[in-house]
Parts: C-alpha cells; structure tokens; sequence
C-alpha cells in the first residue's frame, strides 16, 4: 500500500462522554487498505469505545471520522454496517435461540444489499451460502444447528462468516482472542491474513503482545482516552509500546515471594466426571500456589467447576480445611471457604446491571446484613478497599458493571470474591483481557495473599505465568493429571511436553 492511498478508515480526534465520564477524548486512527492494524492500551483507555463509534452503536460528541475519504456519521449500527463495516465484539453476540445460518443472514433476508436480495430465499440456499462460507474460512460448522452452546471461537467465525458475506472492507476485532485456545487462535490468525490479502482493512484489539507482534502490521496506542502514537510494528519493541500504554514504570510481572507452606487447605481425591476428567488427586496447602496448566479443553475448567460444586461429579471427594465439602453446592463450598473466580466473568461472574459496589459485595451479603437489612453505605463500604486494591477504575461505585471496560468488569469479579476472605482461591485465567500494569498487580496480589496463609489453584493458559506463579505445577492432559512438578524443575519444555504428549506412545 502506498502511503499516498486513501485509508480505508479514518479518525481524527474523536471524542465521546458519558455524562461526567470522558471514555473518549481525542481518539485518532487511521487504516489502510490491506493492513492489519493494532490499537492497544491498559483497561479503560478508550479502545472499546472508539470501536463503538466507528460501529455506529455511539454517535461522537467531536473528531472528524471518515471511512474512504468519505466524512461519515453513523447513527446505528445498521447504518455501519452497510456503509462496509463489521465488528467482531468482546462478546460474541449471535442470537442463541436461532440457527447459525440465521444469525449469519440476520436482518438481510427481506431488505438486505448481499447477493441473496431481490428473490425469495429458501432456507436450504441459506444453509448451502453458510456451508460455503464455512468452507472458505476452513471451519466446520453445522449451520443448522442453533448458536446456543457454540464456543466462543465458534461464535467468532460465524461472526466473521456474517462479516464476509456482507463483504466488508473493515473488520474490527475487539479483543477476539481473549477466550481461544492455540489452535483457535491460529484459526483466527489464518482467516485474519486471507482477508488482509484481499484487501480489506483489518482493526485488532488486544493485550497479548505475542499477537500484535505476530499479526499486525501497525500499532497504534491510547491512553486515557487519547491518541498516543503509530508505528510500524517491525520498528519498534514491546517495551516501547508498554511505556507508552502506561506512561509509568511498570512493575515486574510474577513478583514471586516465597511464603510458607502450611496445612493441606484442599484436598481432592479421585475425582470423576465420566466424559470428561477421571482420578484426578491433588492437594493445595496453605500459602501454597498451585498451577493447573494444560491446553484449552484439557479439562483444567471442569475440573475446577465441580470441585467448586458449580458442576456434579461421578465420583470421589472434596475435602477442605478437613472437611468434606458437599458435592454440587456451590454455596456449600462458598460457606466451607472456598472463592471461586471463573474463565467466563461476563457470563457467570457478574450481575452485569448491578452497580460495581454491588458486584464486589454480592457474596458477602450474609455478613454485612446485620440486622437483615443491606444499604448501599455497608455494601459499599465492604467494596471499596477491593476496588481500590485491583484499581477499579471508576469514579464511583454506584457505577453500572455494564458500563465499565472489560478488564475492569474483570476486576470487579475478582475483588467481589476476594471480599469473601476465603480459605482457598480457585482463579481460572487470572489475567485474561487485564492489562500489562494490573496484571502485574495481580500477581502481586496473589503472591501476597498466598503469603497471607491463602491457598491458590489457579488455571492459566499462559505458560509464563503459570511458570512465574506457581510454587508447584499440576499438568491436566485429557482429563487426567498427568505430571506434578516443583516450582524449581518446571520448565517451559517439560509442562509442554506433559500437556501435548500423544497417547499413542511415551518413550
Ligand atoms: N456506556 C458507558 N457509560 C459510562 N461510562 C462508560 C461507558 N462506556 C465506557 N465507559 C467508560 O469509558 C472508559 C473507556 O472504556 P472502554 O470500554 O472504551 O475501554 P477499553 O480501552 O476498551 O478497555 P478494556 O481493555 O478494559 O476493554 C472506561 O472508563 C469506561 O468505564
Ligand atoms: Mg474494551
């Protein structure tokens, strides 16, 4: 692309509040044709919301926003969609209740400008355009059967299935590897390159800085709602980049301190769910950090999900502090003390139109009602030092979750459950869609805590922090244990190696 071509989008000091809450003070962007294109910064920055106004579900309060040349201004998200462009969400947000094929064609089967306008559409044409959409992105999709209980990576695809059918020359991509595993990602990654290739202007929202790296041409950084810088990704490094996201030193990531290991907090004996996991045996001790490492799908989750309760299981035993913790009760196990922050916050962590101080006390309501009675004052007060520890950013804690950025809606999850003063953290992705600096923090926070007496069992997909975290590291391999190692002799090679071995033979 010559730099004198026109950009396929363009933004230039975009701004958007909400009420007193600046999210967007002078967002600039501009994507050409054929590129993939970064734009980076810690929770909060803006990203989000610049996307919002580009996919029409904002209007700007000020900028100038330009897609092709042409000075636009989208009042829904209909209108941008149909001047071209497509955006793949945090969330997935397909209909669960109709067909793959429906939420691809969705709205587009009376009035749409797609090739199957202007004649009656029979339902087998439909699935047959979806099949072949399918086929084009190298996925197998069943597009008859309904979006309710696709993966995330699934929802994804169609996502994009949709966006490539409408034939958009933009697609953003609002952190859409948060929740895939290697082999999704690489999926991903392959259909994101095909469609740079024919042309299209690709936006990618991320905090893994491996994948910026990996697939994006050009960054650009925000920071506190306002433009920072562009680059071409080739010439510059990772710590320039996060300099300029944080405009501060960032504190090391995994800061490990060795606490002692005291009593046996958890112990799990013989753990059974047919289909999914079997004699599974471990134990977590007080001030003790266990890894669950292990692919995506191992069933590191499951695992996790039933000791908790949240899931039954076939058979074996949940003991904590010596107890016996009751099979499938998660209030059982929440009153035995065990926390439990889960993979999908969103979803299962959070009462998305509560207020943040809402959020961080849901759990301890039995001990802040004195008399029966809960007022905002006792909620918020038991909230606040949470809040203020995994810096929330929020001005105020009467805040609706819904409206606050996706790593701080994760923050909030964690802080509700750490305001339980638990026995034992069960974290599953600790730092998933949490920036470099509160990442850090984290981990901080966890080393501390587990200093404090606490016992972790925390499952992380990335190798570095499970590594960095961990005082001994427990690999899940389809469904079993398949090696327990020390903190001091686990390497990158021997977890991997635990994780992938094949079954055919182990030499
Ligand atoms: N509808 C809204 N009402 C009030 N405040 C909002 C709304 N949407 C976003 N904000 C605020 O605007 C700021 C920017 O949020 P945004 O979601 O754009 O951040 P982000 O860069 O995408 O962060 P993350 O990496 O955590 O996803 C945040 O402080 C957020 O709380
Ligand atoms: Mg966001």
């Amino acid at each position: 692309m010559s730099a004198a071509t026109t950009p396929v989008l363009e933004l230039r000091d975009v701004s958007k509040s909400f009420g007193p809450v600046v999210a967007l003070r002078s967002g600039s962007l501009a994507v050409g044709a054929g590129s993939i294109h970064a734009l980076v910064g810690e929770n909060g920055a803006g990203k989000s919301t610049l996307v919002k106004v580009v996919a029409g579900v904002y209007r700007r309060d000020g900028g100038e926003f330009r897609l092709g040349g042409q000075p636009v201004d989208f009042a829904s998200t209909a209108e941008s969609k149909d001047a071209g462009v497509a955006v793949i969400y945090q969330e997935p947000t397909l209909f669960p209740d109709l067909s793959v094929t429906e939420n691809i064609f969705m709205g587009r089967m009376p009035l749409g400008s797609g090739r199957l306008s202007g004649r009656r559409i029979d339902k087998g044409a439909m699935h047959a355009e979806a099949t072949a959409l399918f086929q084009r992105l190298g996925v197998h999709i069943d597009p008859r059967r309904p979006a309710l209980g696709l993966s995330i990576a699934d929802q994804q695809i169609i996502e994009i299935a949709k966006a490539i059918s409408l034939d958009a020359r933009l697609l953003i991509m609002d952190e859409p590897t948060a929740a895939l595993s290697g082999n999704e990602v690489a999926r991903l990654f392959a259909v994101a390159r095909s469609l740079r290739d024919e042309g299209r202007a690709l936006v990618f929202i991320s905090h893994r800085f491996d994948e910026v790296f990996e697939l994006c041409d050009t960054v650009t950084v925000m920071r506190d709602g306002s433009y920072i810088s562009t680059d071409r990704v080739a010439e510059t490094t990772e710590s320039q980049i996060v300099a300029k996201m944080v405009g501060r030193e960032v504190g090391d990531l995994f800061p490990k301190t060795v606490a002692e290991i005291g009593e046996v907090v958890l112990d799990v004996q013989n753990l059974e769910t047919a289909g999914e996991f079997h004699g599974v045996s471990f134990q977590v001790r007080a001030g003790e950090i266990v890894g669950l490492a292990g692919l995506v799908g191992a069933g590191r989750s499951e695992i996790a999900r039933a000791v908790f309760g949240v899931d039954a299981y076939d058979a074996g035993t949940v003991t904590l502090a010596g107890k016996p913790v009751p099979a499938h009760d998660p209030r059982g196990a929440i009153r035995a003390g065990m926390a439990f922050v889960p993979e999908d916050r969103r979803q299962q962590g959070l009462v998305i139109q509560g207020s943040v101080g809402k959020n961080i006390a849901s759990v301890i309501r039995s001990r802040i009602s004195k008399s029966g009675l809960i007022t905002a004052g006792s909620e918020y007060a038991a909230a606040r030092p949470w809040a203020d520890r995994l810096e929330v950013k929020t001005n105020a804690l009467d805040m609706k979750a819904a409206t606050m950025s996706g790593g701080n809606q994760q923050k909030v999850v964690i802080a509700k459950w750490l305001a339980t003063n638990p026995k034992l953290l069960i974290i599953d992705e600790p730092t998933r869609g949490i920036d470099v600096g509160t990442k850090a923090e984290v981990h901080r926070l966890l080393s501390e805590l587990a200093g404090q007496g606490l016992a972790i069992l925390m499952i992380s997909s990335e190798l570095p922090e499970v590594l960095g975290m961990a005082d001994r590291v427990l690999v899940v391999r389809e469904g079993q244990i398949t090696a327990d190692i020390a903190r001091d002799d686990a390497t990158p090679e021997n977890v991997m190696a635990a994780a992938t071995r094949s079954s055919e033979k182990a030499s």
